[in-house]
């Protein structure tokens, strides 16, 4: 069994300095085997706010497999935006654009899916879908596979690509709103179905509606469990609010009813 930590929009400049704080010290007390961050690390891509993620970030275990989002490209900066929209983010974050961790139980593969040209929208290039589904085809059987983006999956025809290459899992964020269901509920993905699993934001003080949010996995070979844990003000710390479990079946994941 393994444990992972997914983590989204933390958009440090419009971070909650003590939300923050009682995350890294609540992700420490947890102890995953790994920490997945879905992007928007920062609120407008400064250098300060990167300089903050930074610090953060190197709070966390270990390991972790990190996605820039939408925030992490100059906004108003054009010039910036255009030459090297992922400049802050590969100075500050990390250089890796293509982060990979894989074990014999699990494998967390990172995707880039923001472009310069859209500040919010997300895409997948044929050049990252090809790269993800040749890493995906290339691992065992027996590995749960975890493919981490910073917005939601849309493109129907690339999700039924990583999961005929053997995705088992999406992990995204950008629209700060907790989900946790399967493909065929979202997309009409013949043949076999993923989990999809969204994080709110972990740290941001801009809420859609619920509170700073995160989710941890627990990995196993027939049975995936996603717990969102929701930050509770009045304790000043975190707290289980929601448990989906997920079950293989011969058509993939779907929903379990299992205690
Ligand atoms: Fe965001
Ligand atoms: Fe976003």
């Amino acid at each position: 069994m393994r444990t992972l930590v997914h983590v989204s929009d933390l958009h440090f400049g419009r971070a909650d300095r003590a939300v923050a704080d009682a995350l890294s010290q609540f992700l420490g007390r947890l102890n995953p085997h790994a920490v997945a961050v879905s992007g928007d690390f920062t609120q407008r891509a400064r250098r300060a706010q990167f300089r903050e993620a930074r610090t953060f970030l190197e709070s966390l275990p270990r390991p972790h497999i990190v996605v820039p989002g939408n925030h992490d490209i100059p906004l108003y900066n054009l010039f910036a935006r255009f030459l090297n929209p992922l400049g802050g983010y590969r100075r500050h974050i990390t250089d890796d654009l293509e982060p990979l961790h894989a074990d014999t139980e699990f494998a967390v593969i990172g995707m880039n899916t923001t472009q310069p040209k859209s500040h919010k929208g997300g895409a997948v290039s044929d050049v990252d879908l090809q790269r993800v589904c040749g890493v995906l085809g290339g691992l065992s059987e027996d590995v749960v596979k975890v493919v981490v983006g910073h917005h939601p999956f849309d493109d129907r025809a690339a999700v039924e690509h990583m999961v005929k290459a053997g995705a088992d899992v999406f992990l995204t964020g950008h629209l700060h709103v907790t989900y946790a269901g399967h493909t065929a509920e979202r997309y009409d993905v013949g043949g076999r179905s993923a989990i999809v699993v969204e994080a709110g934001t972990a740290t941001s003080t801009r809420m859609r509606g619920e509170a700073n949010a995160f989710n941890l996995l627990h990995i196993d070979r027939e049975q995936v469990v996603v717990e969102c844990y929701g930050w509770q003000p009045a304790e000043q710390t975190f707290a289980i609010c929601d448990v989906t479990r997920f079950a293989r079946t011969p058509g993939g994941w779907s929903t379990s009813h299992r205690p």
